[in-house]
């Protein structure tokens, strides 16, 4: 029985993961039948969605293929049922129905700001023990279509202007390239390997791969460099109609953050992690610059907790910021976002330290899963709810004209990686507070923001690799506040190894490629 549900939310999984464009399928897809076409219609029709055929009999044959496939794994049915409920989400406007929300329990919650040291020590070995056991995993989510930042490439892709122009995934790449032999000189094990899973759409897929063929994969054995793909979601108009982009095309998006763990299933990725016999996994967003890719502190704290998933936060820097809060909603662990919590919530003090924010923990999307909770993901990925995100969709409107609208014309569906948290007891659920300055710059504007911008991300980048060489005795000379030192993540994971410099004096701006 549990065998057959099973089966059935994986058919459903990969009914929904429509998959954009793949790589490699070019031939011309073919007509259907007349019965089959006459079935399908039927379908639309009585979901009310008939007009997306409203064009058919103009269509050249290939053109009635392609949309036909592009149709017939998308239930009609479902999608007005997700889009009515992302549009009337439960109201929590009465005092009973009101969420009920707190910190997290202190035995959920540690922090590097102030643990012991030999606990992170001690977290740390045990974590790169996991990694020469090849026991962790990488999953990357680069899905997102950076449109904040102004730019068609993938996100991953971006020079942020770094001395050695490295772009972020290959900043990514050395970081896994490094902890790979870390693990393997210091606990003597050969062919040690951190596979490294690509969570890209229909619209990254493509570049990001052939970014990575062109750069080599960066020096990663290409077989551990797994691509896979989030599917998509119809857009709708806000009349609730599913949006054609052209005559013989649904106008479609990714499915959000949260598409992530149906793609994991229906892309086999699960399957393959358990071929390799990963246990430990770690989930980060492409976009951060400092991001402690595979960090074996977290790996070490996490699976010494043993729990299914934990998160890393940084202290929210004034209850103004607008960042996602992790936090106990109704005793289970969640995110709120800032646009969610009132003022008087936003401003509350810690009961045991008035100098600190009560919720002060900000999600920054690094997460940690246990193989266990991955392997799970049929039980429970239906119940993940959907999101609006009211966007001006290009399409062809009911006369049959291309239109790109000024102003929000519909709506696009996303699951957010974090709405599975509340499926946890909290003891199955931890979370480590790290250094902002350390661990976390997002890209997300266009050079000129002054925020979360390229510029920010290259400072922070120099401005770390100051540090790493002060701390380990060397004297940096700079004439100007941000210039800085790009340290090369194959010299250095985290600041270690850079003993050689201690006693040297380095004039900023410096790159440090090699030990010499
Ligand atoms: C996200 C968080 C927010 C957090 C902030 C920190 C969610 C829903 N919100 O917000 O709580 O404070 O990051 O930086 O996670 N992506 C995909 N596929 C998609 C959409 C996005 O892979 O369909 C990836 C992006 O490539 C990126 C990451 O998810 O790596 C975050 O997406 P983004 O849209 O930038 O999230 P934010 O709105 O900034």
């Amino acid at each position: 029985m549990a065998a057959a549900i099973k089966d059935t939310v994986n058919n459903m999984l990969s009914a929904l993961n429509l998959g954009g464009e793949k790589a490699g399928q070019d031939a011309p897809p073919q007509p259907p039948s007349e019965s089959d076409f006459t079935e399908l219609k039927q379908k639309y029709e009585k979901a009310g969605q008939g007009h997306v055929f409203q064009y058919w009999e103009e269509l050249k044959p290939e053109e009635k293929g392609a949309i036909f496939q592009q149709l017939q794994p998308i239930d009609p049915e479902h999608i007005n049922n997700i889009t009515e409920k992302a549009l009337n989400p439960p109201e929590e406007k009465s005092e009973e129905s009101k969420p009920s929300l707190d910190q997290l329990p202190d035995s959920a919650t540690s922090s590097v700001i102030d643990s012991k040291s030999g606990d992170l020590d001690k977290w740390y070995e045990s974590g790169l023990k996991l990694i020469s056991e090849n026991q962790v995993a990488v999953v990357l989510m680069a899905g997102g279509q950076g449109t904040r930042l102004g730019s068609s490439a993938p996100k991953g892709c971006f020079d942020i202007g770094l001395p050695s122009k490295k772009s972020l995934f290959q900043l990514q790449a050395e970081r896994i390239w490094k902890l790979q032999h870390l693990a393997s000189k210091t606990y003597n094990k050969e062919d040690v390997s951190v596979p490294w899973y690509i969570m890209t759409s229909g619209p990254t897929r493509k570049p990001t791969e052939q970014f990575f063929e062109e750069n080599k994969y960066f020096g990663l054995n290409r077989n551990n460099v797994i691509f896979f793909e989030q599917g998509v979601l119809p857009c709708i108009s806000n009349e609730g109609k599913i949006l054609l982009e052209n005559k013989g095309k649904v106008a479609v998006a990714p499915d959000g953050n949260g598409g992530i763990y149906q793609a994991l299933i229906s892309s086999g990725v699960v399957q393959d992690m358990g071929k390799r016999g990963v246990k430990h996994i770690h989930a980060y967003c492409v976009d951060n610059c400092l991001v402690r890719v595979a960090d074996p502190t977290f790996i070490g704290f996490s699976a010494e907790k043993d729990v299914e998933i934990a998160t890393k936060v940084v202290r929210k820097r004034n209850a103004k910021e607008s960042v996602g809060l992790i936090l106990q909603k109704n005793g289970k662990p969640a995110v709120v976002e800032y646009s969610e919590i009132s003022t008087e919530l936003a401003e509350a003090k810690d009961p045991k330290d008035s100098e600190l924010l009560k919720f002060r923990a900000a999600n920054i999307v690094n997460h940690y899963y246990s193989f266990r909770f991955l392997e799970s993901i049929p039980d429970w990925a239906h119940k993940l709810p959907h999101h609006v995100a009211k966007k001006k969709i290009p399409c062809v409107n009911d006369k049959g004209e291309q239109i790109k609208p000024e102003k929000p014309n519909g709506i696009k569906l996303e699951q957010f990686v974090f709405d599975c948290f509340p499926f946890l007891p909290m003891d199955k659920f931890a979370c480590m507070e790290v250094k902002r300055e350390d661990e976390f710059s997002p890209l997300k504007n266009a050079k000129g923001t002054g925020e979360d911008d390229p510029d920010t991300s290259r400072k922070d980048i120099l401005l770390q690799g100051k540090r790493f060489l002060e701390e380990a005795g060397a004297t940096v000379i700079s004439e100007e506040s941000d210039a800085g030192v790009e340290v090369s993540p194959l010299i250095s994971y985290g600041g270690e190894g850079l003993d050689f410099l201690k006693g040297r004096e380095i004039k900023a701006p410096a790159v440090i490629e090699k030990e010499d």
